[in-house]
């Protein structure tokens, strides 16, 4: 199976992504390292803890990586959306992690698990995109031993966090950049316009809450960051945009992607964290001032919703 590593800022649904990392049997989780994001670096080091001590997984070694980003203050965190304790004010339905993060720092993790791994290794980043940027910087010879680089960000046709900048790639545009658009690596980018298509109904969380302690401790988190998401979805159910592109990590085709020249906005303006996309046919894109320059990414852009959501579901 696939081997992963999971960069993340839990956030609810980051919970859920690493979830289903840490329970499927199609894929080897080496580590997961941390970033600030939702909220602070302290409290998702701590939330990524928890979710893998509730998995049964304190085998996982775990990492904690930036406190912001490269450039510019983070401009806000996600606590209205996911508490502030980055769980939807629920962190006490999981575990007390019976243990500290690595003393080593994310960068240092992610080097010596991708130098140590027999095969190339995919790179799953679900929150800002620091401490990928900073690996790359640091550590250019490890490009080879990355396989993929499975990210969820980006918006096609507007933003969450501003009209047009989805969280993760507005929370730091500049290491967003770097990883996207000015570093050689192959990159899928999962963006919230396909996310939200995939969100789960409340009936599927119940059901999930059925399954057993995981299910029922993932549903426990819910019921703030469910009624948060019934506003922008305007039906009963909420966004796992995380878990979608961790289903792709692990299931390399579970999304159907396109590639297509992309660049990230790093301007002051009201563009700034954009993920900006050309997709006019090839024979329609044009070249020089003006246009996005020549780094590609895989964007996703459908998927079979049910089948997917059974997978994340199993
Ligand atoms: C992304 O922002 C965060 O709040 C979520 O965890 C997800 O990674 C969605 O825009
Ligand atoms: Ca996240």
């Amino acid at each position: 199976g696939t081997k992963l590593i999971i960069d993340t800022d839990p956030g609810v649904d980051d919970a859920f992504a690493i979830a289903l990392a840490a329970r499927s049997d199609e894929v080897e989780l080496l580590g997961v390292t941390t970033v600030f994001g939702n909220v602070s670096l302290a409290a998702t080091t701590r939330n990524a803890l928890r979710v893998l001590a509730l998995c049964g997984r304190d085998d996982v070694p775990v990492a904690a990586g930036a406190d912001r980003p490269l450039v510019h203050p983070q401009p806000r965190r996600a606590s209205h959306i996911h508490g502030h304790d980055g769980l939807s004010g629920r962190s006490a339905a999981l575990p007390e992690p019976g243990r500290e993060p690595g003393p080593g720092g994310a960068v240092s993790l992610l080097a010596s698990l991708i130098s140590a791994a027999s095969e190339p290794v995919t790179i799953a980043p679900i929150g800002p995109l620091t401490n990928i940027a900073l690996l790359l910087a640091v550590h250019p010879e490890l490009k080879a031993g990355i396989d993929r680089i499975v990210i969820m960000g980006g918006g096609l046709g507007g933003g969450n966090s501003t009209a047009m900048a989805e969280f993760n790639i507005w929370s730091d545009p500049e290491a967003a950049r770097r990883v996207l658009v000015e570093e050689d690596v192959p990159t899928v980018l999962v963006p919230l316009d396909l996310t939200l298509r995939c969100a789960v109904e409340a009936g599927w969380l119940a059901k999930l809450g059925a399954t057993g302690p995981v299910g029922a401790a993932l549903h426990a988190l819910t019921p703030d960051y469910l009624e948060a998401y019934r506003k922008v979805l305007g039906w009963d159910g909420m966004a796992v945009h995380d878990a979608v592109a961790v289903a792709e990590a692990i299931s390399p085709g579970i999304l159907r992607t396109e590639s297509f020249p992309i660049d990230v906005d790093c301007s002051a303006g009201p563009g700034r964290g954009a993920t900006l996309v050309d997709r006019r046919p090839p024979g329609a894109r044009g070249v020089g001032e003006g246009e996005v320059a020549g780094a590609r990414a895989d964007i996703a852009v459908d998927t079979d919703l049910d089948g997917l959501r059974a997978f994340l579901f199993d």
